[in-house]
């Protein structure tokens, strides 16, 4: 499946990740700026903050406790937040459009 990677400067990059990959994942393997993983993916660093497009988000199983914990750490969270390494490649999900953060940390 396909994710589409927005930055704060409008520039966009789609990457092909395999189900089951995380977001977090799909964006450091591939370079997408923005996205650091510090934590490598077990929930308690928040920079792999995503603001999910609207229509997605919905799409999504919910948050879970402490990713909900997490993402009221992070910078500037808002309604469609989401952790990216919380978040699972799906063939559902091709085509999921995700902007990344002016900032992490
Ligand atoms: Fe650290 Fe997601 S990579 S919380």
């Amino acid at each position: 499946p396909k994710i589409v990677f927005i930055q704060p400067d409008g520039s966009s990059q789609t990457v092909e990740a395999p189900v089951g990959q995380s977001l977090m994942e799909a964006a450091t393997n591939n370079f997408v700026r923005g996205i650091v993983g510090e934590c490598g993916g077990s929930c308690s660093c928040a920079t792999c903050h995503l603001y999910i497009d609207e229509a997605w988000y919905a799409k999504l199983p919910p948050r879970d406790e402490m990713e909900e914990a997490m993402i009221e750490g992070a910078i500037d969270p808002g309604p469609t937040s989401r952790l990216g390494c919380q978040v699972l490649v799906k063939d559902e999900l091709d085509g999921i459009v995700a902007h990344v953060p002016k900032a992490q940390f």
